[in-house]
């Protein structure tokens, strides 16, 4: 990929309809240390997304609930490494085949099960950690493709929160 394309990858910007009656609204917000919930978003109780504008190996973030949500777009080799991973080297055991409903897309709370920072690794120019996912830089937890704990002293895997799929290339999340 380009250099040119790296800063409209970055701000990718998707028009996000609430099913609550409160209207569309632009969730697409990068994330860099913390946030504090907005009235708006605290009171979406689910979130339509359209995945088409995320390129392979990139990721989007959005709000639902007041909280944070990772959703990328995994790279074959991405996809490999999580499958492939062995049980036994988990801190919080999970298969791969739980936590996703499309190989393809992996969708998370972007909330560090330690003490709640938002990890980095959405940005094409963050770390992403020793384990390709997300790095939490307020003490130190690496997460890897499936969003699971793999160092570091968090001690559960990114949250998986409920979504659907309602056509191959729209979620609602809630
Ligand atoms: S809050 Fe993430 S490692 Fe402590």
């Amino acid at each position: 990929m380009s250099e040119n394309n790296k800063p409209r990858r970055d701000f990718i910007k998707l028009a996000s309809m609430t099913l609550g009656g409160v209207g569309a609204a632009s969730l697409a917000i990068p994330f860099i240390s913390s946030m504090q919930p907005g009235k708006d978003a605290l009171a979406l109780a689910s979130t339509e997304i359209d995945l088409t504008p995320i390129p392979e190996g990139e990721s989007l973030t959005v709000v639902w609930r007041g909280k944070p949500v990772f959703i990328r777009h995994r790279s074959q080799e991405e996809i490999q490494i999580a499958q492939e991973t062995k049980i036994e080297d988990l801190i919080d055991i999970e298969e791969d085949s739980v936590r996703v409903q499309n190989d393809k897309w992996l969708i998370v709370l972007g909330v560090c099960t330690h003490l709640g920072c938002v990890p980095l690794g959405q940005k094409t120019t963050d770390s992403k950690g020793d384990y390709g996912g997300w790095f939490c830089p307020c003490h130190g937890s690496h997460y890897d493709t499936s969003g699971r704990i793999r160092k570091g002293p968090a001690p559960k895997n990114l949250e998986v929160p409920p979504y659907v799929f309602l056509s191959e290339n729209r979620i609602k999340i809630g």
